[in-house]
């Protein structure tokens, strides 16, 4: 209900529920991974990052994004935040790898690849939220996993099969008729990940060794229906939702497909389940614009926030730091990753 609200939003521009949406296009995609490999140049796997330029090889707490970025990806221009994930390979029949190609989230087209952020507020509309600190940072996945598991982080990422023209399911991320393992037909209209994060905070800890353990899931129920947040960590914080599409169309020929029945697809990390897919965030909003944001209940249209154009956004790019090449036919993927299946 609240997601058709959302495209009826999103079409017609109307006030209904907060939920603020907004598209950040391609900043850089390599492999650095300055939360869990500070300082590695290059990181074991691919990501693609979006946000501010202030992305580095090592990002300490202290590093001050708004004033040490110069532009940001995303529309909503005081947001320096960086949001990464994995990247997805096809993987053909003779054993190459091929880069998917990423596009704009729907109602979004806009935007130079990428990914679309959303931080949503309690539903109630009348649950306050925290928002983050400067300095917070948090992962959610795990990269080595390769079989279902059932608790709350795990059943929190999800991917969609879309028909053609965004078609198919349009119900909330993870609903429907969404897998949690890549889709084991090919996606006429391409697929998108669904990474929705933590949403109870410690109150304390910007970070935490495993970069999980200051945030958690609520105790029972789910963020959606109001579920409470353990005593542990009891200060709710927005639910952040990462959707990146993959535009795998070029890749959809049964003929090019494995003939085991398994599917192409593989994640820059060398998974070919999706289990593993994870997302990471640093925190870098400028001054208080997003509790604002978030205590105006704001939505796709925020005016609060200050927001710039598309084309502002799609020219916020940085060069890669990692010297190879992640976008030919490549015989391993980058950083030697072999796939394992459990
Ligand atoms: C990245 O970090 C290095 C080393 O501290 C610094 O010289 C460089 O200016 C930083 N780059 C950006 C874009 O902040
Ligand atoms: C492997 O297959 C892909 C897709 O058909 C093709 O583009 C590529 O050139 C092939 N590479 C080799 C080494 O045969």
């Amino acid at each position: 209900m609240q997601w058709n609200s959302l495209v009826a939003l999103a079409l017609s521009a109307s006030s209904v529920n907060a939920m603020l949406r907004f598209s950040c296009s391609q900043l850089t995609t390599e492999r650095l991974d300055p939360l869990v490999f500070p300082g590695a140049n290059p990181s074991p796997h691919v990501h693609q990052i979006v946000g501010g330029n202030a992305f580095n090889t090592t990002m300490n707490p202290s590093l001050d994004l708004p004033s040490q970025a110069t532009c940001t990806s995303c529309t909503f221009s005081e947001d320096f935040s960086n949001y990464w994930t994995a990247v997805l390979y096809f993987r053909a029949k003779n054993g190459t790898f091929k880069r998917v190609p990423q596009a704009g989230n729907q109602f979004l087209e806009q935007a130079n690849g990428g990914m679309t952020v959303y931080y949503i507020p309690p539903y109630d509309g009348r649950t306050k939220v925290t928002a983050f600190r400067p300095g917070f940072r948090m992962l959610t996945g795990d990269p080595m996993l390769r079989n279902r598991v059932e608790n709350a982080e795990h059943r929190s990422l999800s991917f969609r099969c879309w028909d053609a023209n965004f078609g198919g399911e349009q119900g909330a991320p993870g609903t429907g008729r969404d897998t949690r393992e890549l889709p084991n037909k090919p996606c006429p209209g391409g697929i998108r990940a669904n990474i929705f994060f933590p949403t109870c905070w410690d109150g304390k800890n910007l970070d935490s060794a495993d970069h999980k353990s200051h945030v958690a899931f609520p105790s029972s129920g789910s963020f959606e229906s109001g579920g409470p947040c353990p005593s542990s960590h009891p200060v709710k914080i927005p639910q952040i939702l990462y959707e990146t599409f993959w535009d795998t169309r070029q890749f959809n020929n049964k003929a090019d497909w494995p003939t085991d029945g398994s599917q192409p697809f593989v994640f820059s990390m060398g998974d070919p389940t999706g289990y593993g897919t994870h997302g990471d965030y640093v925190f870098g909003w400028k001054g208080d614009a997003l509790q604002r944001a978030m205590d105006q209940n704001c939505n796709v249209n925020c005016p609060t926030l200050k927001s710039q154009s598309y084309q502002q956004a799609n020219s916020c790019k940085m060069n890669a730091r990692v010297r190879e090449d992640i976008d030919g036919w490549l015989s391993k993927l980058p950083g030697s990753n072999p796939l394992t299946f459990n």
